[in-house]
């Protein structure tokens, strides 16, 4: 069997490959990057070291799929991952990596007949309705009380009944439209799928730009000294996220390939989950505990385009099917960044500049 990643320099591309490498003796694992990502040529060694295949290519260029080996499984990666793209910066690029890009995946998924894992986000569901929940205010964070089941969301977290309609930001839509696209080429051409909607992913290989995901950002600035701020929501660093330790989710997705049929044509929720929450001014004190350092935070208390006060995934659907539950604390998250972020600073520096 081949299994191709796309995205599989980046952060948790390149972790899946390795673990993938480690699970699966017999399997190839073939990667495919466009490298757009500052640090993801970091990962080109680390691949080489365990025998996986990089091919440098795009996903906007649907020639370049032509690269590929035939495969029996391809997990999509690639993307550009941050909330804010598209509000700070051109459009252009979400949309056409995200989007245009997921066309020209799925163009190649059903010549080569394999089997799709779509790593999507979160941040498909209405920042509004997330927003507009029920929520209580406590002395390091907010925390949900709503309780309406329509809503799709409880203290529990958000279900996958979470209604769609409303916005969600430029990421969010490319990768709901990669969704509906996904569903369309299951049923006109038999390509087989699963979507796991993941919430925030933390782990060893985020370059620490806020871009990638704010555990990473907030522990290299503490371990730099760097001045912080919190923004938004009154600007205390109460708002609040669940964190999935991105070797819990190597796990999961092992799992789903073991046994792909059990999730075929399913989306779940993937995520850290109730027990695995952290607000920003708790994470400021793990940070401080990991690295032994302090930074200066500022605040502001104007909210930021996107940005949401709670999230948090309720994983029921996908417990439902399988005993993969996440094993790994916030703490040890914010650990194994920190080692990793001090182990490797020499490599990191000119990526920061
Ligand atoms: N990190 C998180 O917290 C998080 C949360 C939810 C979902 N996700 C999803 O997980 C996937 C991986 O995210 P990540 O955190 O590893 O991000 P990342 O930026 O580290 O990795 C993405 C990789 O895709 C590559 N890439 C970008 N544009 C490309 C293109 N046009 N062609 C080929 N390669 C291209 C980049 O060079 C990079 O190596 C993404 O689909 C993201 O939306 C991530």
């Amino acid at each position: 069997m081949t299994i191709t990643i796309t995205g599989g320099a980046g952060f948790v591309g390149s972790t899946l490959a390795v673990a993938l490498r480690r699970e699966f003796e017999d399997v190839r694992i073939v990667v495919l990057d466009n490298l757009r990502r500052r640090g993801s040529e970091l990962a080109l060694e680390r691949l080489r070291t365990e025998g996986i295949a990089f091919i440098h290519g795009d996903i906007r260029a649907k020639e370049d799929f032509s690269a590929l080996p035939q495969c029996e499984f391809l997990i999509d990666c690639s993307a550009e991952p941050s909330v804010l793209a598209g509000y700070t910066t051109d459009p252009d690029y979400v949309i056409n990596t995200n989007l245009i890009g997921s066309c020209n995946t799925l163009a190649y998924a059903r010549r080569a007949g394999c089997r799709v894992l779509f790593l999507s986000t979160s941040r498909v569901y209405p920042i509004a309705r997330l927003n507009e929940a029920d929520y209580e205010e406590l002395p390091t964070r907010f925390q949900w009380t709503a309780s309406e089941p329509a809503s799709g969301i409880s203290a529990a977290g958000v279900t996958e009944d979470c209604p769609l309609d409303g916005h969600r930001s430029i990421y969010g839509a490319t990768k709901l439209a990669s969704e509906l696209l996904l569903t369309e080429y299951q049923h006109a051409f038999g390509v087989d799928h699963v979507i796991d909607r993941c919430g925030v992913l933390a782990g060893p290989w985020q370059m620490g730009k806020i871009d990638q995901g704010i555990v990473a950002f907030w522990t290299l600035n503490h371990t730099l000294q760097r001045p912080l701020r919190y923004i938004g929501f009154g600007g205390k660093g109460k708002q609040v996220r669940d964190i999935l330790h991105v070797d819990d989710l190597c796990r999961l997705v092992i799992e789903q390939i073991r046994h792909f049929d059990c999730f075929s044509g399913g989306t779940f929720n993937v995520g850290g989950g109730p027990d695995r929450t952290v607000s920003l001014c708790e994470l400021t004190e793990l940070c401080r505990n990991a690295t032994s350092r302090t930074t200066e935070i500022a605040a502001t208390e104007v909210d930021r385009p996107a940005d949401v006060r709670i999230y948090i995934s309720d994983n029921a659907r996908i417990a439902a099917l399988t005993s993969w539950r996440p094993r790994l604390s916030v703490e040890q998250t914010v650990d194994d960044v920190s080692k990793w972020m001090t182990d490797n600073l020499d490599r990191l520096r000119p990526v920061l500049t």
